[in-house]
């Protein structure tokens, strides 16, 4: 199909999964419509910047974090939770950056992230059948029938609290608290009394004293903008399309239609057909997106996709999410990166190792191994060192809360020990520690890789 043809309303057209159906009509278009006279969350400016880091990810220049919540909660939205994991993301990239000397794309999947596809249509507890919940954008976590009818009103209360949030954020990263000579401060009290303690405040020493010798070179927060604050972006998958019909506003100083909902929208494994409504609506944004890829792709499918969305072979405009799974991982991905190596096409691959790895215990609570999630990281990158390609970054789930929803880790958490702080309104997350632990690995596997292959080229 030309791309001529293409409006914000033209997924309409299209086949479409996991959309919500709204009982009451007349409501739902009054809530588009409203939400078509609000301003935009985004500036389409930012998204053209994050996409020039994207392009550098692709080649190995920059690393991508992205991270943050499986499902944002309406019922969560206070500063703390949104300072907490914003803190952990930086300590994060503050560890990738000095351990791998890459600059660091940080992207939150914060601020929006309120809408969830779902395996079944329905959750049956105790006998009981109702509709499945799909993010608190749509209905209510909670078992009850009313909760579960979907709601347009929900789309403004999406709205407003991804406003919130997003204020803060940039408050956060611009207004000092990200500033690298708050490095120390950023260590929550748990990580604090955490074996990783050690570790942070070493690589913490290590940033100011790197700080003292720059400032006495003259290089300092009063005169450099990198040191003072840092830049942060927004993300979350691009499930709901009527929220996202309406928040597409056309940039005056292009002429081009962006998604304003976010800097960053990605298409979930389950949403991505070729000809499906999802894929429709995001190849006629210029946003930098991101489809996620799952085992079950086809080869075919996925070069069709990134004709589709990225007819130009615009650097940083597509990041393929890869979420084989520890134990797929080594097999599927090879094929897909050939694939597309060969077609010359230029992309964004990052490693999610959480979707893949998601598992039930007896009791039937949804959990994740974090020697699972560190196997498939590992596997993800010894496939790109075999192709002779560098990473371009990790797209996690994680919090700042020091929640027990992840088995493993430097605490040991075992099964018997989720039920201490399950909290998640859909998939677990790595708590801080958990995140800040996998960031130090990899560092290690990033800095290790660059000087062997360094060595290789010495000893060509
Ligand atoms: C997600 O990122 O929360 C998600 C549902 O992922 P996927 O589409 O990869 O299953
Ligand atoms: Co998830």
């Amino acid at each position: 199909m030309p791309a001529s043809s293409w409006s914000p309303a033209s997924w309409r057209n299209h086949p479409i999964h996991q959309a919500p159906r709204y009982p009451d009509a007349a409501a739902l278009a009054a809530t588009e419509e409203r939400l078509r006279g609000y301003p935009p969350l985004v500036f389409a400016g930012e998204a053209r910047r994050l996409k020039a880091a994207l392009a550098l990810a692709a080649e190995g220049r920059a690393f991508v974090l992205q991270g943050g919540d499986c499902a944002e909660s309406f019922s969560d939205f206070n500063a703390n939770s949104v300072r907490d994991t914003f803190r952990v993301l930086l300590q994060m990239a503050v560890v990738l950056t000095f351990g791998a000397t890459v600059p660091v794309v940080k992207i939150g999947r914060m601020a929006g992230q309120f809408a969830k596809p779902r395996s079944s249509d329905i959750e049956i507890l105790d006998g009981v059948s109702l509709p499945s919940y799909r993010g608190d954008i749509i209905n209510g976590p909670e078992f009850s029938e009313a909760a579960r009818v979907p709601d347009p009103a929900r789309m403004e209360t999406a709205y407003f609290q991804s406003a919130g949030r997003m204020n803060l954020l940039r408050a956060f990263a611009s207004g000092g608290y990200a500033d690298l000579h708050q490095v120390h401060r950023w260590n929550l009290d748990f990580v604090a009394r955490s074996p990783l303690a050690a570790r942070y405040q070493d690589l913490a020493t290590r940033i100011d004293e790197t700080l003292g010798f720059m400032a006495a070179c003259g290089i300092g927060s009063q005169n450099t903008a990198q040191i003072r604050e840092t830049e942060f972006y927004t993300s979350h998958e691009a499930l709901l399309l009527p929220y996202e019909q309406a928040l597409t506003r056309v940039d005056s100083t292009t002429g081009d239609w962006y998604g304003c909902s976010a800097n960053f929208l990605w298409i979930g494994d389950r949403t991505r057909q070729v000809d499906g409504a999802h894929v429709e609506f995001l190849r006629g944004i210029r946003n930098p997106i991101g489809i996620k890829v799952g085992p079950s792709t086809p080869v075919d499918d996925l070069l069709r996709l990134i004709d589709i969305l990225n007819p130009a072979d615009e650097p940083g405009r597509l990041t393929l999410i890869s979420r084989m799974g520890a134990e797929r991982v080594r097999s599927h991905l090879p094929p897909l990166l050939r694939a597309v190596t060969r077609a010359g096409r230029r992309v964004t691959w990052v490693c999610d190792p959480m979707h893949g790895n998601t598992i039930s215990t007896a009791s039937r609570v949804k959990t994740r191994n974090f020697e699972s999630i560190l196997s498939e990281l590992r596997g993800f990158f010894d496939v790109f060192g075999d192709e002779g390609l560098r990473p371009g970054g990790v797209h996690v789930e994680m919090t700042g809360q020091p929640v027990t929803e992840c088995v493993g880790g430097a605490h040991r958490l075992t099964e018997a020990d989720l039920g201490e702080r399950y909290e998640t309104f859909c998939d677990p997350r790595l708590n801080a520690e958990q995140s800040l632990e996998m960031a130090f690995l990899v560092a290690a596997e990033l800095k290790a890789r660059r000087v062997a292959a360094a060595v290789a080229v010495a000893a060509q």
